[in-house]
């Protein structure tokens, strides 16, 4: 048995700045015993918080579906993201300038006895921590990542952005067991999504998503995507996939935060078109760290 020791990064709980080693939550806390919260990830270059407003707009769709009150406004969020990342930057002696960084907050209803009902009045527990961005390797980029396909198993709440993970726990074991790097997930079927990320494939130059509804998680990338594809004339539309359209398409992609946008190249053992990524890839990779420059120079965020 084994538990690692926690490096002694920033972190913020309940109102106080301290070290992850020293952050202490109830037993109690509904997060703990029924994963009863919500997070959010924001990436972060430069000190620049990237698309903050559509994860705040997103982190308050969870909320409410969950009926969680929001602690913070979005200007407070704003204000403790940014001391954070400057701590972190700070005890790293890097220049924040040139760090990207990750932020992970995540609220949960809050402390009370077990009861499965949504106790109404209790003070949610808010967490926030931030560490360096890990992005796909030069490799991931050059070659493309390889997936294995799954059933969706997961709940039909796949918009809620809870902290009840399970399911994706799950389904990303699969590739993890298979020395894959992802898991694309069909529900009777219809392409859903991955285990922590959205599909896309690429048919004739068309761009194709699965629609914005309950069993995806809407990523912050999809209106990014619909954006740089407007710019650059790339056809799109967000319709139900089948799993021979995947199979047969000339270019899968994942997305999320961290990956931004990653060629696949590889599912099942079988290779995704010509094998290599492909034109659609490049310009939506192009598209997307010219959207971040762009952020950057907008800036100051929050
Ligand atoms: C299940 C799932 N779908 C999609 C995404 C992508 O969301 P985003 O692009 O906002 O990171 C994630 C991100 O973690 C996820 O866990």
């Amino acid at each position: 048995m084994n538990t690692p020791t926690l490096p002694p990064l920033p972190c913020y709980l309940n109102g106080e700045y301290t070290l992850l080693p020293d952050a202490r939550v109830s037993v109690m806390d509904r997060g703990f015993i029924f994963g009863d919260g919500v997070y959010e990830v924001v990436p972060v270059y430069g000190r620049c918080l990237f698309r903050f407003e559509q994860h705040m707009a997103r982190l308050e769709r969870s909320l409410a579906e969950l009926r969680i009150p929001n602690p913070n406004t979005r200007s407070q969020w704003g204000a403790i993201i940014q001391r954070l990342v400057s701590d972190y930057a700070r005890s790293t002696g890097a220049d924040p300038e040139k760090l990207d960084q990750m932020v992970y907050l995540q609220i949960t209803r809050g402390v009370a006895l077990r009861e499965h009902a949504m106790l109404p009045g209790l003070t949610p527990t808010v967490f926030v921590m931030t560490n360096t961005m890990k992005q796909p390797s030069e490799a991931q980029r050059r070659d493309g990542a390889s997936c294995v396909t799954a059933e969706d198993f997961r709940w039909q709440k796949a918009h809620i952005k809870s902290t009840s993970l399970l399911g994706s726990v799950m389904a990303r074991q699969i590739s993890v067991d298979a020395e894959a790097d992802e898991t694309i997930l069909f529900r009777d079927g219809m392409l859903s999504e991955a285990a922590a990320s959205n599909v896309w494939i690429v048919k004739d130059g068309e761009l194709l998503g699965p629609p914005r509804d309950h069993l995806v998680l809407e990523g912050i990338r999809y209106a990014l995507f619909e954006e740089i594809c407007q710019t650059h004339g790339i056809p799109m539309a967000l319709r139900r996939i089948s799993r021979a359209e995947v199979l047969a398409a000339d270019e899968v992609l994942l997305s999320s935060a961290t990956k931004e946008v990653l060629p696949v190249t590889r599912i099942d053992g079988q290779p995704v078109g010509d094998g290599r990524p492909g034109p659609v890839y490049a310009q939506l990779y192009a598209g997307y760290q010219a959207a971040k420059l762009q952020a950057r120079l907008r800036r100051p965020s929050p």
